[in-house]
């Protein structure tokens, strides 16, 4: 016999800000996280993780990201992005989770988080913000559109992907191994989690460019280090 489980009702419409923050990013988990680098009018790099984030289109590829406002008051982020109209998503991994979680404080718009954490950049091919040369994987991102949300503290920002960077670790020339880029993930509160088991089924139906994946009865065990 199947337990039934019980379930708490939270009547959604007029929930406080804080209470519905709580709720949707303790129920939307895992989240991959964005690493955002964008620069200011006099060339200042920004670097700071957003986990509202999640790939949109896939022709052309587009990623999306919100980025809320407090007090009506932009972050650095998202004043760059509208002034620049370019970023760089870099992707978080164990490797760089301190620096990146360290890169959130509340730093000054004038103090560049890349400098004080002593992050080593890289130039990027298409736009200006550079990328952080510790991440495995940039994406270089012109901003397609960008649109307020709800009551206005939410603002989703739509990019184009112009150029991927993917370290030869993790990518083959035809596809990206997400073992081999141990991905960081946010959960709720101040939770973060990696990777765990990864489970292997037959594709149902036929992505572009997904002929490649085979399903195999015996998987390969892929070394996530
Ligand atoms: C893992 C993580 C995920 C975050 N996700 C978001 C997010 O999705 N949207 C947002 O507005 N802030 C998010 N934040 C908070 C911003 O990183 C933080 O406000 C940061 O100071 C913004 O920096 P900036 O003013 O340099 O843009 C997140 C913080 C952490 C640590």
């Amino acid at each position: 016999m199947v337990m039934m489980k019980k379930f708490a009702y939270v009547d959604a419409l007029g929930l406080d800000t804080a209470e519905a923050y709580r709720l949707i990013v303790g129920c939307v988990v895992p989240r991959p996280i964005a690493w955002i680098t964008t620069v200011d009018a006099d060339g200042r790099v920004n670097a700071a993780p957003f986990s509202s984030y999640n790939y949109v289109a896939t022709d052309p590829p587009m990623l999306a990201v919100n980025i809320t406002s407090k007090g009506g008051v932009l972050k650095d982020t998202a004043r760059n992005i509208r002034e620049s109209r370019e970023f760089v998503v870099n992707v978080a991994d164990l490797a760089t989770m301190e620096a990146m979680h360290a890169s959130a404080s509340e730093y000054p718009p004038d103090v560049s988080e890349t400098d004080e954490l002593n992050l080593e950049l890289l130039p990027s091919t298409r736009v200006k913000p550079p990328r952080i040369a510790a991440s495995p994987v940039q994406m270089e991102c012109r901003l397609d559109q960008f649109i307020a949300l709800g009551k206005g503290h939410n603002t989703l920002y739509i990019g184009e992907v112009v150029a991927f960077h993917l370290s030869t670790d993790v990518y083959d020339g035809q596809r990206v191994n997400s073992a081999a880029m141990n991905p960081i993930a946010r959960l709720g509160g101040p939770y973060y989690a990696a990777l765990g088991e990864i489970y292997n089924r037959p594709m149902l139906q036929r992505p572009p460019g997904g002929e490649g994946w085979i399903h195999q009865a015996n998987p390969p065990i892929i070394k996530k280090d």
